[in-house]
C-alpha cells in the first residue's frame, strides 16, 4: 500500500518511519503523496491519539528534499514544489492529534523542516540538524526559514540559514529545538512513554492546547483570543465533565475525546 513509509499502530501511536534509507530517506514527490495518505489515516481513525515521524535505518531521519527532483525545474515548478512542501508540512503542524518527531540521525534541509513542522522534537545522540540549502545556490522552501527563527531564536537561525553549518544533538537541545537527547537504541521507546501520558488526556483538550500555542505565530489571530476560544470550547465537551468529577471524586478520569 505504500512504497516509501511503514507504518505501524501500537497503543493509540502511529509510528511513521520514512523507508528510504539508501537515499537516507530523502523527500521524494512519492513520500510526500504518502505521508499525507498517512495524515489522512491518522485523522480519520479514532484508535490513534498520536504519531511519531521517524526515519530507517542508523543514519538519518531525512537527509532533505531529493536534490535529484531539483534539476530540470522551471522557477514556477519549483514554487509549486515548495508550496506542496508546506501544504504538507502545515498540515502536520495543524493537525489536532499530536505528531513528535524521533529524530535519529542527519535531518538537514528538508528533514530538519519536517522535524520542525511536528509538535515537538526528541533526538537520539547521532542526530545532527542543519538547513544546508545555500551550498546548493538554494533556501530553505518548506517553512525552514520561518519555523527556525520560532525555534531557535532569530540570530541563531540566520546564522544556521547562512552558513549551513550543521549543529549536534547536545547543541539543539541548548536551543530548546529538541526536547530529549538519548541513546538511539531507546529512541522510539522513549518517544513513545512521552505519547502515552500524553494520550491519557483529554484528547479535546491536547487539540485546544496544538490551536492555541500555533497561534502565537499566526498573524491573522490573536493568540489570546484563541485561547479563549479554545479554553469556552473545552467547557462544551463531556470530557471536561469527566475531567472536573474525577478530581472531585479522586479518582482516574476516563477521557473519550466527546
Ligand atoms: N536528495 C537525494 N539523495 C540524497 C540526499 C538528498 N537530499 N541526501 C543523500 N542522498 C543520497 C546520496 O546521493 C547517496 O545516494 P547514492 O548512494 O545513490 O549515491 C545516498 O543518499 C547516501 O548519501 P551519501 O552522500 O553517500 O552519504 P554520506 O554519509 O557520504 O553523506 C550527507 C551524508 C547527509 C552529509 C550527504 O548525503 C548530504 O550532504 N546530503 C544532502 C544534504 C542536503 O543538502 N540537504 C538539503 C537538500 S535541499
Amino acid at each position: 500500500m505504500y512504497q516509501t513509509l511503514l507504518l505501524h499502530a501500537e497503543n493509540g501511536i502511529l509510528t511513521i518511519t520514512i523507508n528510504r534509507p539508501d537515499k537516507l530517506n530523502a523527500l521524494n514527490k512519492t513520500v510526500f503523496d504518502e505521508l499525507n495518505k498517512a495524515l489522512d489515516e491518522l485523522a480519520g481513525n479514532a484508535e490513534l491519539k498520536s504519531a511519531i515521524i521517524t526515519g530507517a535505518g542508523p543514519k538519518a531521519f531525512v537527509a532533505g528534499a531529493d536534490i535529484s527532483e531539483f534539476n530540470e525545474l522551471s522557477k514556477e515548478q519549483s514554487m509549486q514544489l515548495a508550496k506542496r512542501g508546506q501544504d504538507t508540512f502545515f498540515r502536520i503542524e495543524n493537525s489536532p492529534k499530536p505528531i513528535v518527531a524521533a529524530v535519529n540521525g542527519f535531518a538537514l534541509g528538508g528533514g530538519c523542516e519536517l522535524a520542525m513542522a511536528c509538535h515537538f522534537r526528541i533526538a537520539s545522540e547521532n542526530a545532527k540538524f542543519g538547513q544546508p540549502e545555500v551550498n546548493l545556490g538554494l533556501i530553505p522552501g518548506y517553512g525552514g526559514t520561518q519555523r527556525l527563527v520560532q525555534l531557535v531564536g532569530k540570530g541563531k537561525a540566520m546564522e544556521m540559514l547562512m552558513s549551513a553549518v550543521l549543529i549536534d544533538a547536545s547543541e539543539a537541545k541548548s536551543l530548546g529545538l529538541v526536547n530529549h537527547v538519548t541513546l538511539p537504541e531507546i529512541l522510539l521507546e522513549h518517544t513513545k512513554q512521552i505519547l502515552t501520558v500524553i494520550n491519557t488526556k483529554a484528547p479535546l483538550a491536547v487539540a485546544g492546547c496544538i490551536k492555541a500555542a500555533n497561534a502565537v505565530f499566526d498573524e491573522t489571530q490573536n493568540g489570546y483570543d484563541a485561547e479563549v476560544r479554545e479554553f469556552g470550547n473545552c467547557f462544551d465537551t463531556e470530557d471536561k465533565q469527566e475531567g472536573i468529577a474525577a478530581f472531585l471524586e479522586k479518582r482516574k478520569a476516563a477521557f473519550k475525546g466527546r
